[in-house]
């Protein structure tokens, strides 16, 4: 069977991912470098599929010691590059360490992999690139247009987009799937993986079943003045499983379909937008615990509303979103549950 390398492997979606190729037949080998997360989830992962995939704890930017990885395992046959440092304030805080990281390891990745004849790669994007879409291009296709982006962490995005596409341009047998994901939230349903953020919850998701837990006091809705109808912000949340299961998809359409662009991009998430204070109703609707919250001031550099069109994937993938928001969200608490040591 083929081997997938993993870049990022034991992180939130990287987890997920493997999981699911593991249980679609694939070989995994996982290289992280472990700076945000924790090598148990190896066990998780094994609770799952019965098996521990392959591991090695090296940084994608150290070219020896991932080459010493695809030396190692021949049979590599494509690569999912997770490995990425990805909260937005840091970026911010920490420029440098974000261009060093999330544009070093790309392109160690790119030059490893071409000594290495690997010529699949399926990156990691985000629809960070597009910026606020106007009104024209909601819901957002992949032909809309790149906008500045907002901070470092988008900026990488951007420029790991654009070295894949040079890199492709000048190396005809490079063939890569960019894939731009919307807002992944939910855990595996077993709860053997989730998503463990590092310290205070900057994503949504993560505060919600955090404050639900008891953890935080209170959930902070960032603005409820925006020019939508409920006055929150609007983002498409896809369960991380369905976003894994597109991976494997791309993948297998990688190594077996001929007639395929290069360089594809596709927009990953379910086509539909849901407000902050929908979510929450949502959580407290599925789960019945009640969530408490203030609204406060706008999040400096938010986006008002942004949802995919997914309906490329959709069509070329032969893949779809389409678990229903309650179990997603029970599937998040189940986990935060587990975390916690909350008895039901
Ligand atoms: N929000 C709150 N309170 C919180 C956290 C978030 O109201 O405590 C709101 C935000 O204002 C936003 C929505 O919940 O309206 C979603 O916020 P997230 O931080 O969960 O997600 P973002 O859409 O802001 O960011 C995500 C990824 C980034 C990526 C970006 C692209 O986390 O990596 O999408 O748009 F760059």
């Amino acid at each position: 069977m083929s081997r997938i390398l993993v870049t990022g492997g034991t992180g939130y979606i990287g987890s997920h991912t493997t999981v699911e190729l593991m249980q679609e037949g694939y070989d995994v080998t996982i290289v992280d470098n472990l700076s945000n997360s924790s090598i148990d989830v190896l066990d998780g992962i094994e609770a799952i599929t019965g098996k521990k995939p392959e591991f090695a704890n090296v940084d994608c930017g150290n070219f020896m010691d991932l080459d010493n990885v695809f030396r190692q395992y021949p049979d590599i046959v494509g690569v999912i590059h997770f490995a990425a440092s990805k909260a937005v304030g840091e970026s911010v805080e920490k420029p440098l360490m974000y261009y060093r990281n999330n544009l070093g390891s790309l392109v160690t990745l790119l030059e490893v992999m071409k000594l290495h004849q690997v010529h699949n790669i399926v990156f990691s994007s985000s629809c960070t690139v597009y910026g606020q879409p106007d009104k024209d291009h909601l819901p957002v296709d992949e032909t809309a247009p790149i906008q500045k982006a907002l901070s470092p962490y988008g900026n990488t995005k951007q420029i790991n987009e654009e070295i894949i596409r040079d890199e492709a341009h000048a190396d005809k047998q490079l063939h890569a799937t960019i894939l731009r994901y919307f807002n992944p939230i939910g855990a595996h349903p077993s709860a053997a993986i989730g998503e463990l953020p590092n310290g205070v919850p900057q994503n949504l998701l993560p505060y919600v079943t955090q404050t639900a837990a008891g953890l935080r006091p209170e959930l902070r809705v960032f603005g409820n003045d925006y020019n939508t109808p409920d006055g929150s912000c609007i983002r498409d949340y896809i369960y991380v499983v369905d976003l894994a299961k597109a991976h494997v998809k791309a993948i297998g359409r990688m190594l077996t379909v001929e007639d395929r662009e290069q360089v594809e991009v596709f927009n990953l998430g379910t086509g539909k937008g849901v407000s902050v204070l929908e979510l929450i109703r949502a959580f407290e609707a599925a789960t019945g615990v009640k969530l408490p919250y203030v609204i406060v001031g706008r999040r400096e550099g938010d986006i008002e509303q942004v949802w995919a069109k997914p309906d490329k994937a959709n069509k070329v993938l032969g893949w779809k979103a389409d678990t229903p928001i309650r179990d997603v969200l029970l599937s998040a608490w189940k986990w935060e549950k587990k975390i916690r040591k909350i008895e039901d």
